[in-house]
């Protein structure tokens, strides 16, 4: 199986929905910024502050090269992972995209996260177009419930080939 690539912003629930989709899948999540937490043995944050974000970029396209050498995989990406060029050699691209004011109210008490500041509602903005076309499909996701995700990704996934999807660059936009 190709590997499934989750992306989208901070806090729009990647992390969440990966663990519930390996889970049904039985296959090994990858989390992009806990394997890079690992491999540092320092919090994103340490990294961010010690090395800056260049190096914390560079570490991220090192690994999504790695990832795509790899099959039957289920990847959380980073919100910004490898400046979204090139995701789509490391497997089949599902963007979660949920509104900035729903990542605010989720993201609301985090301190982990160097880039959720007072900018954010700018970068959410400048984003959005990059998620929109590194993707192979994008769900519309209107209220945060993982489990229901992975329900419509299941079926999805299930009914079409990932290979006949990508060739018809299918995009639907599902909402729930
Ligand atoms: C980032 C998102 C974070 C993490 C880092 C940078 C970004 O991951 O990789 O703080 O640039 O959007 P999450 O999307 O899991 O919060």
């Amino acid at each position: 199986m190709k590997n499934i690539v989750l992306i989208g912003f901070m806090g729009c629930g990647k992390s969440t929905t990966a663990k519930k989709l390996a889970k049904l899948t039985k296959k090994q999540v990858i989390d992009t910024d806990k394997e890079i937490e690992k491999r540092c043995n320092k919090s994103i944050k340490e990294i961010f502050a010690e090395f800056g974000e260049e190096y914390f970029r560079k570490l991220e396209c090192d690994l999504r090269d790695e990832l795509a050498t790899k099959s039957d995989l289920i990847i959380s990406c980073g919100g910004g992972f490898a400046n979204l060029k090139d995701i789509k050699k490391m497997g089949f691209v599902v963007f979660l995209d949920l509104s900035f004011y729903k990542i605010a109210a989720r993201l609301k008490n985090d301190t982990k996260r160097p880039l959720f500041d007072e900018k954010a509602k700018l970068l959410y903005d400048k984003r959005m177009p990059l998620y929109n076309n590194s993707c192979d499909i994008k769900l519309k996701i209107t209220n945060f419930k993982a489990r229901e995700i992975v329900k419509i990704l299941e079926i999805f996934l299930g009914d079409i080939s990932l290979n006949k999807a990508r060739k018809n660059h299918i995009k639907p936009k599902i909402s729930f």
